[in-house]
């Protein structure tokens, strides 16, 4: 451990990721290989592509990590691993191909949640800021001090899969999570992405929204969110029937709100015409030509909608969980929308936020590497019988 050189391994869903990070605060190389163009055509991830994909890209994603890091394989102290959750053949390529190194190289295998990897891709960036603000704090276990996010802060993990919150402590090297929020259907990131194929935009949705949604009125259509709880409670989810216990997000009534104003106002043919016109490989340059203010402000108001909801539920949780700051993390913490929404009432609360770059927004594998070094601190160590979990909690949900 003379180092805290850790190869970070990432293949839950569509990316194929690797990356090298010195003491979980220093990124040495961060490579993805993005297989948006492979699953576009089908408007989501197709499962067994993405595993065939992941198979063709691990070993040259890899090898370029370290290539870029300078470092060989002899120089690496761990292999880091995410084990879920995901897919569970995309994860697989990951984790056989993570044991096998870590078994041939004679070291250790540490394994990673994802969503545990997308908080720490926010503390990675704010421990390289501080370390870079911080004159003569460049060696490593000086800067792994760092830690400039006032704690206990509250996590909003918003992505493709997940939107929840999570209230992160720091015991020492290690760090607890309570889950104190979950949706009960859909994720955020997946009303993007179902909002957008049924507008006839291209994959994955959120940045396509995100670029379309400034030229339209998000005041023109009024979407509402009054039912979840009802919801909720008829699912049977136990958390409705104490909502001081969890925060509830829902997420799959906008997406059919959505579909029943095109209905009703009769956008059938023009998004059709719109899916034509984009082929099989959409740019999201070429949407705005196609699109009619209808369509934009149908697009601005879903994403006011939900970066509001998103934005009320976080800060009434924040509050009445006491959290001394807020992170928000995954791919629809990209969202400018709503970077843009969170900072103003943080500033306006007083309480610190941050977000990661916009690269460790989205999967990658420096926020599993960066989420590695204080399990191999503690000795955490991978069994050799390390498999997939397709569906790994994170933290404890509150009692
Ligand atoms: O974290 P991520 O890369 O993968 C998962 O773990 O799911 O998140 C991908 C999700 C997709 O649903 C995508 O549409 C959404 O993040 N996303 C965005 C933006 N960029 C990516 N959503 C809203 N605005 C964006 N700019
Ligand atoms: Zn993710």
């Amino acid at each position: 451990m003379a180092t805290g050189l850790i190869l970070g391994i990432e293949s839950s869903c569509d990316e194929t990721a690797a990356a090298v990070v010195r003491g979980g605060t220093e990124t040495l190389s961060n490579v993805v290989a993005s297989q948006i163009a492979t699953h576009s055509p089908y408007g989501g991830v197709v499962p067994e592509l993405a595993s065939r994909e992941h198979l063709r890209n691990i070993v040259p994603v890899v090898r370029a990590a370290l290539c870029e890091a300078d470092v060989s394989f002899a120089d690496l102290d761990a292999i880091a691993v995410t084990s879920g959750p995901g897919l569970a053949g995309a994860l697989l390529v990951g984790i056989s191909y993570a044991k096998a190194l870590a078994y041939a190289l004679g070291k250790p295998l540490i394994a990673v949640n994802h969503l545990e990897g997308h908080i720490h891709a926010v503390l990675l960036e704010q421990a390289e800021l501080a370390a870079s603000n911080t004159a003569g704090a460049s060696d490593t276990a000086g800067a792994s001090d760092i830690n400039p996010l006032p704690l206990p802060s509250l996590a909003l993990v918003v992505s493709g899969g997940h939107t929840h919150l999570y209230l992160a402590r720091r015991h020492g090297e290690h760090w607890s999570y309570r889950n104190v929020g979950h949706t009960v259907d859909d994720a955020a990131g997946e009303a993007f992405d179902k909002v957008a194929k049924l507008l006839g935009l291209g994959y994955p949705g959120g940045p396509w929204i995100d670029a379309l949604a400034p030229h339209g009125n998000p005041y023109a259509v009024p979407f509402s969110f009054s039912q979840i709880k009802a919801k909720a409670h008829r699912r049977g989810d136990p958390a409705a029937t104490d909502p001081s216990r969890s925060t509830l997000f829902s997420f799959s009534g906008i997406k059919t709100a959505v579909l029943r104003y095109t209905q009703v106002h009769e956008m059938a043919g023009s998004i059709e015409s719109r899916r034509k016109a984009l082929g099989a490989s959409p740019k999201i340059a070429d949407a705005l030509a196609l699109c009619d203010q209808q369509t934009l402000d149908l697009i601005a108001s879903f994403q006011r909608a939900v970066v509001d909801d998103l934005r009320r539920k976080t800060f009434r949780a924040a509050e009445s969980l006491g959290a001394a700051s807020l992170l928000v993390s995954g791919g629809v913490a990209a969202n400018r929308e709503l970077r843009v929404r969170f900072t103003a009432e943080a500033a306006e609360r007083g309480l610190p936020i941050a977000f990661p770059s916009l690269t460790l927004s989205t999967d990658n594998a420096a926020m599993i590497a960066a989420a590695a070094w204080p399990k191999l601190l503690a000795g955490e160590i991978a069994p050799a019988g390390l498999t997939a979990n397709p569906s790994l909690a994170l933290g404890n949900a509150p009692g």
